[in-house]
């Protein structure tokens, strides 16, 4: 079985790293961070995703992280590299952390003669992977990419909170390879790894790397849809976003995924990549018009929630408002981009007493947000008092929540339902309830 050394074990590449180590792979992460190489080395997950912790643990003796790069390197036939790509402020990412990890693996490369694959999964633009890690591989090891190494570009396409189900279950694998040799021995690992057999598209590096940028780009679009449909049905009496998303879900050129209509999309992934797609598209000489309203629309998103409270409580100044959920999805404690922690922020801006609440996410929102905001320690402490309620993530521990929980905290029950995750004919009957998506009863 091939050894295999994970640079960057972070959200994406831990999960990976581990998922590998429980397949029987002999894989070392490689990282700068001391705390991620120690809790790793002590059998613990430092980051926050279900399972990880167990997959860690039983894959103990399989598993190791170190800072040293260079006996990664001597001790794997192939690196995965799996580092931060930050976006620039035009849109596109930085490469400038996967340049470091193949400097890095490119000094070694010069002590080594046997056959090395190095396999790019972070997310860069369309030609990074042969104009900028490819040349620097060469020059600095002297070695010939497709001879004496490989080199692919192997993106995942996992979502947060389900990352280990998403790597080893995934709808498809897809390998931009330089060369059939280096492709085979990455399908055969994922041929492995996955417990699904999924189909293994194996292609250029340039259209795998496209592939990339347009499947998040394109589900931007369909989420934003959804969003623009939840917004109509307010305006019908009987209006149903659920209805109207089912019935498009059946149909099999469009699948029901991510057509539930409710908060704007965010997280680390979906917003800078579909801005990096419009980027790219603005460099070959091409207008992504569509990714750019997309982007433009999932932004008013926050502002028309927060038009919806002003209305309803005619204005927020002084008023007390509680927001249940805060990262941009449940299962993870994510904030980054996320429409909860933006609408919060608004309302505090406009004068608002904000008290919050999330089972996972209130370390970071705390970075986040800042001061003057009341981080609640539970969902009745969070409640108490308020004149509004925006229950703004799908979490599985709000979903038990009757109206008695609310009614008996909160100064004036009125609650805004960003999912519909309850019955409204039962909600209304004890408390004001309004719902994203759900136009005036007929
Ligand atoms: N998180 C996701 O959901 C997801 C999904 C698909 C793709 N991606 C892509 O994967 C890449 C990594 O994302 P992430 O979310 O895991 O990032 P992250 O910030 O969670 O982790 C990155 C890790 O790399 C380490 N690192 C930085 N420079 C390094 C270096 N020179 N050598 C070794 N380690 C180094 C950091 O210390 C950190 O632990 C990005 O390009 C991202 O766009 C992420």
């Amino acid at each position: 079985m091939a050894s295999i050394s994970v640079f960057g074990i972070g959200k994406l590449g831990l999960p990976l790293a581990a998922s590998l180590a429980n397949k029987g792979y002999q894989v070392i992460g490689v990282d700068l961070n001391q705390n991620v190489i120690q809790a790793v080395n002590e059998g613990r997950s430092p980051h926050y995703e279900p399972g990880l912790a167990e997959l860690i643990k039983s894959a103990r003796g399989h598993l190791s992280a170190t800072e040293d790069y260079h006996y990664a390197l001597q001790n794997s036939d192939i690196s995965f590299i799996v580092v931060p790509t930050p976006s620039e402020p035009d849109g596109s990412f930085s490469t400038r952390y996967v340049e470091i990890s193949a400097e890095q693996i490119a000094t070694s490369l010069k002590d080594r003669h046997n056959f090395h694959v190095v396999v790019l999964t972070s997310t860069v633009l369309p030609g990074a992977t042969e104009g900028v890690v490819k040349p620097l591989l060469e020059k600095i090891s002297g070695r010939k990419c497709g001879e004496d190494f490989g080199l692919c570009y192997n993106p995942e396409f996992i979502a947060l909170g389900s990352v280990i189900r998403d790597f080893t279950h995934p709808d498809v694998v897809l390998i931009g390879e330089s060369d059939s040799k280096s492709g085979e021995l990455l399908a055969e690992i994922y041929r492995n790894v996955c417990e699904n057999e999924p189909p293994i598209v194996r292609t250029t590096i340039y259209n795998a790397e496209l592939a990339k940028i347009s499947l998040n780009a394109l589900i931007t679009m369909k989420i934003t849809f959804a969003n623009t449909i939840a917004e109509i049905c307010e305006r019908m009496p009987g209006g149903d976003v659920d209805t109207v998303s089912r019935m498009l879900g059946f149909d099999s050129r469009i699948g029901r995924k991510y057509l539930s209509g409710g908060l704007a999309y965010g997280g680390p992934c979906f917003p800078r990549d579909n801005k990096a797609f419009a980027s790219f598209a603005r460099r070959v000489g091409c207008q992504a018009r569509l990714s750019l309203a997309t982007d433009e629309v999932n932004q008013e998103q926050v502002e028309r929630i927060v038009r919806l409270i002003e209305q309803e409580l005619d204005g927020v100044k002084d008023k007390n408002i509680a927001i249940l959920g805060l990262t941009y999805k449940p299962n993870t404690d994510v904030v980054e981009e996320s429409a909860p922690v933006k609408i919060a922020s608004s309302l505090k801006q406009k004068g608002a007493r904000v008290s919050v609440y999330d089972p996972a996410g209130m370390g970071n929102a705390k970075l986040a947000l800042g001061e003057r905001i009341k981080y609640a320690g539970s969902v009745e402490e969070c409640l108490t008092d308020a004149q509004l309620c925006i229950l703004a993530t799908p979490w599985e521990e709000f979903k038990k929540l009757k109206p008695e929980d609310f009614t008996t905290r909160m100064k004036k029950p009125v609650l805004l339902d960003c999912w519909r995750l309850y019955n409204r004919s039962e909600f209304s009957k004890k408390l004001e309830y309004m719902a994203i998506g759900l136009g005036p009863r007929c």
